[in-house]
């Protein structure tokens, strides 16, 4: 507890770790058929709305609470309103990790094992056979050893990231990985627009059609606008709590943001000109990614490569998601525990990934548990974080702001590492207030819709 705090070793490391948590597994397989199926540009239009005036706030929210206190996010909560309630904003923070990261290095597990058989040239026998590849992908994911292998050689190497530190692990990695991903993503989207026919990608993604847009897209894009930026499980707060004083908040969180959105346009396009290219059927999530594209990828002449060019970034990226989620519970033991990092990341890890190993059985390896609503446990606990603790816990942060702290306060700590720009209070507060509304509204829009069975809006 009292030794000194860790901080980013640059500014470039710290915006390459940041945007590396938020670009992942969602920016390359919900985003682009979610635009593609939902009005394209209109839907890419209403999206970045929501990043700007939602997303935008809280990113910034975070990086700000962080700094300000130097602690993670039981810590940042408890230093700003001591023996207030508010720490559980901060222990929600932390349970989240745990949920999203169970299931997390579940998937992490299977990318590492597409990339060894894109490798090994084992996708030459699905060649134009999405049934199977779906056939694969199914006797995969619900046999027992296969995934549970590969799920703990993943949490091995986020563990080992972790155990190295801010600077050694994280920040090392991440300016390693993030322009290892932006430089195979343009090559793989300038490979597959110059296919004949790639190029119709760009009217599936990119051709406003308005009459697609329907309310609940937009309801969805404001879910997704969430996720994707990693927030309200105190992600960014515990990477703004790396930060020194003499950073610039907004400008790096306009990095962030501006990163995670140019990477999910150049997967959308890298992904949807080779599947239109081929003919192949533009599915969504899983079967996007783990069906389609390896039936599609060993039609192209070097397909081995592009595949497993593909499937190592995706890989990247998740990594870089899944540390930023493992170093909000270790920061917690070190900070507010006064453990040793390599005692809480090795303990925390492990417990993690024992949570995981049931997601992964729950698909069919042996325990078919089915959680409430119908759900495998693996679909509950990404249902349970996507759809209400990351937008609890970003909705009570807001209102943290505007209550507790008060946005003169915060204004005081953006103000901080700035130059001249001047924030007004006001405008903060009120894009504080519309993103906790509208996240509220988002909340309460999905309880009506599955546990009372029809949505307010969708
Ligand atoms: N932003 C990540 C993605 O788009 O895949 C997911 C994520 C990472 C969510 C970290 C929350 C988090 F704290």
């Amino acid at each position: 507890m009292n030794q000194a705090r860790e901080h980013w070793g640059s500014r470039l490391g710290f915006i390459l770790a940041a945007s590396g948590s938020a670009v992942g597994i969602g920016n390359i397989w919900k985003y682009p058929h979610m635009a593609g199926q939902n009005g394209g540009a209109a839907f890419t239009l209403i999206y970045l709305i929501c990043i700007l005036v939602v997303g935008l706030s809280i990113v910034i929210g975070e990086f700000a609470l962080g700094r300000k206190t130097q602690l993670s996010p039981v810590g940042a909560y408890l230093a700003i309103a001591p023996g207030s309630l508010w720490k559980w904003v901060g222990f929600l923070g932390v349970g989240s990790a745990f949920v999203i990261l169970s299931f997390y290095g579940v998937v992490g597990g299977w990318i590492m094992n597409y990339s060894f058989l894109s490798l090994k040239g084992d996708f030459s026998q699905l060649t134009g056979n999405p049934e199977a590849a779906s056939a694969l992908f199914n006797s995969f994911i619900t046999s027992t050893w296969a995934p549970l292998f590969w799920q703990l050689l993943f949490m091995m190497i986020c563990i080992y990231v972790i155990v190295n530190g801010v600077k050694g692990g994280i920040e090392k990695w991440s300016k390693i990985m993030m322009p290892t991903i932006i430089v195979i993503l343009v090559i793989l989207a300038i490979r597959g627009l110059t296919l004949p026919n790639g190029m119709t990608s760009l009217t599936f993604l990119f051709k406003p059609k308005f009459e697609d847009l329907s309310a609940s897209a937009v309801v969805l894009a404001l879910g997704h606008s969430f996720f994707t930026l990693s927030l309200g499980m105190g992600t960014m707060i515990t990477y703004g709590s790396y930060l020194k004083r003499n950073e610039n908040l907004l400008n790096s969180a306009l990095w962030v943001i501006g990163l995670d959105t140019i990477i999910a346009l150049l997967a959308g396009v890298a992904i949807f000109s080779t599947v239109f290219a081929l003919g192949a059927d533009p599915a969504e999530g899983a079967g996007l990614i783990f069906v389609v594209l390896p039936s599609v990828f060993p039609q192209l002449p070097g397909g081995q490569i592009w595949g497993t060019l593909f499937f190592v970034i995706l890989f990247m990226a998740a990594l870089t998601s899944a540390i930023s989620i493992l170093e909000v519970v270790t920061a917690y033991f070190i900070d507010q525990k006064g453990w040793t990092r390599i005692r809480s990341t090795i303990l925390f890890g492990g417990i993690i990934t024992v949570v995981g190993i049931f997601c992964s059985l729950s698909l069919g390896g042996n325990l078919n548990i089915t959680w409430f609503l119908g759900m495998s446990f693996f679909d509950f606990m990404d249902y349970l974080s996507s759809k209400y603790m990351l937008p609890i816990g970003g909705m009570l942060m807001a209102i943290f702001i505007i209550k507790r702290w008060s946005v003169n306060e915060f204004v005081k700590e953006l103000h901080t590492g700035m130059n001249s720009t001047k924030i007004s209070s006001q405008l903060v507060t009120i894009l504080l207030s519309i993103g906790a509304l509208v996240v509220g509204f988002i909340i309460l829009n999905e309880i009506f819709d599955k546990l009372l069975g029809f949505p307010i809006i969708g």
